[in-house]
């Protein structure tokens, strides 16, 4: 029996404009997914799950499991259990994490020798394999931690400043967000582009701003980072309302996270300031939790 865990992931800056070539940086945070794979001598592939994790998930456990098996046949009696502290379908990375976690569980009990830029690879694949579209940056940064500069994949240490995530607890589809900005690219070209592009810059003195712990200018950042996201339609007004409430009560910055149109936003804040801005977020009627940079990635328990 193995347990592998594996952590979900912010973006400082630069979703969407990452998928036109410009830099991004995202990072790893401490919610994470847990993943205990186990052989057993009754029954066959079995997946159970104990947490905050949907069926419609199922598909990255299957085809992680596909995948192991077109490197090394391994048993068909398995159980694989799945505790989650990431919410599903919020844009935090949670099908990263599981697809991750898995990978390297079966890594471990099935003694493969996989090293982490092959379980990230593999990550990739499942997730492209499972979406149809995916960029490698959700299952980079839940096998190895930290924070990732994209598309260089460099990676940096953790920083020490108060997060708060807000879950406007609506889900939707990164397919469908991607098409949306493809298409006001498509009708209004050099404006999107220069948006785009403009987002680019952004996550390139953003990264620098991070390794000088300049939080300040960080936060000042990700708040131009934002309206340019609302300026390509992947806010939503609930979106808008946690960042403009995160604002008022203190934070340094605030953006949504991921894909939009749904799901979370972020925001950075002296850790005095962190219960302010889950009081003002949860006024909202929105979920609100603190959270942490962390350095570690997919990790065996
Ligand atoms: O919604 P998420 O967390 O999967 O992030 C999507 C980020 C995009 O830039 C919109 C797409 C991508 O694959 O990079």
């Amino acid at each position: 029996m193995k347990i592998c865990s594996a952590p979900g992931k912010i973006y400082f800056f630069g979703e969407h404009a990452v998928v036109y070539g410009e830099n991004a940086v995202a990072c790893a945070i401490d919610l994470r997914t847990k993943v205990k794979v186990e052989v057993q001598s009754s029954e066959a592939f079995k997946i159970e799950i104990l947490s905050n994790y949907k069926a419609e998930s199922y598909p990255y456990v299957v085809k992680a499991v596909e995948k192991i098996n077109e490197i090394k046949k391994i048993s068909n009696k398995i159980k694989v259990e799945i505790k989650s502290q990431i919410p599903a379908e919020a844009h935090l990375g949670s099908s990263a994490a599981v697809t991750v976690a898995t990978l390297a569980a079966l890594n471990s009990e099935f003694k493969l020798g996989l090293n982490l830029e092959e379980i990230a690879k593999l990550g990739h694949e499942v997730e492209y394999e499972v979406q149809g579209a995916a960029s490698p940056t959700d299952t980079y940064v839940s096998t190895f931690g930290g924070i990732v500069a994209i598309p260089e994949r460099k990676r940096f240490s953790a920083i020490d400043v108060g997060m708060v995530i807000g879950d406007s607890g609506k889900s939707s589809s990164t397919k469908e967000m991607i098409a949306r900005v493809r298409s006001l690219n498509l009708e209004y070209p050099e404006i999107a582009k220069g948006i785009i592009k403009t987002i680019g810059s952004i996550s390139k003195a953003g990264l620098q701003y991070l390794e000088k712990a300049d939080f300040q200018a960080v936060g000042r950042l990700m708040d131009i980072n934002q309206g340019l996201l609302e300026a390509l339609g992947v806010s939503t007004e609930q979106l808008s309302a946690m960042c403009n409430a995160a604002r008022k009560a203190g934070a340094y910055g605030a953006k949504l996270t991921g894909a939009g149109g749904g799901g979370c936003m972020i925001a950075i804040c002296s850790r005095a300031r962190v219960q302010d801005i889950i009081s003002a977020i949860s006024i909202l009627g929105c979920k609100a939790v603190e959270t942490r940079a962390t350095n570690e990635g997919v990790l065996i328990e």
